[in-house]
């Protein structure tokens, strides 16, 4: 199985940014907890991070050819991007939605998410474990059968 986490603006800066938030793990942190729990679940992992919008687009567009399902933090584009909700519903290819906090419980702007309704789930708050709970939520999803997002 191939599975591409995918990770937008400003998470480069995790470990610095905002601890009290999102904690003390750097992205490099964060990729090898996943990747070794990747490991274990027999999953083929590509990890992206970008800090653009339009390059986020370009690594949707390519997962078709590239994944059976992705695990998703579009950081802030999650709340304002119709650009990577079109590139979602245009490659339908199944994804979790992750957050390392919880949106829901923050600020009204970030309580709206513009890709949520097109995941097969959301799974926020958790940290780290945010992206390991996304990763095999997303596994068991796709071993049970399921394909497209709606
Ligand atoms: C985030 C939450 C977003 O609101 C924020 O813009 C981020 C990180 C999270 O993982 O908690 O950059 O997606």
């Amino acid at each position: 199985m191939r599975v591409t986490v995918l990770n937008g603006p400003n998470l480069n800066l995790l470990g610095t940014r905002e601890p009290e938030l999102y904690g003390r793990d750097t992205l490099a942190d964060l990729e090898r907890v996943v990747r070794e729990r990747a490991a274990t679940l027999d999953v083929e992992l590509t990890w992206r991070q970008t800090n653009h919008e339009g390059e986020l687009v370009d690594f949707v567009q390519a997962l078709p050819e590239t994944a059976d399902g992705a695990v998703v933090n579009a950081a802030a584009l999650t709340h304002t991007s119709i650009a990577v909700r079109d590139a979602l519903l245009a490659v339908r290819v199944p994804f979790v939605e992750v957050h390392l906090s919880n949106i829901f419980a923050r600020e009204p702007a970030r309580r709206q998410s513009l890709l949520a309704d097109l995941a097969i789930g959301v799974i926020a708050g958790f940290g780290t474990r945010s992206y390991v709970l996304g990763l095999e939520a997303l596994v068991g999803h796709l071993a049970a059968g399921g394909a497209r997002s709606p």
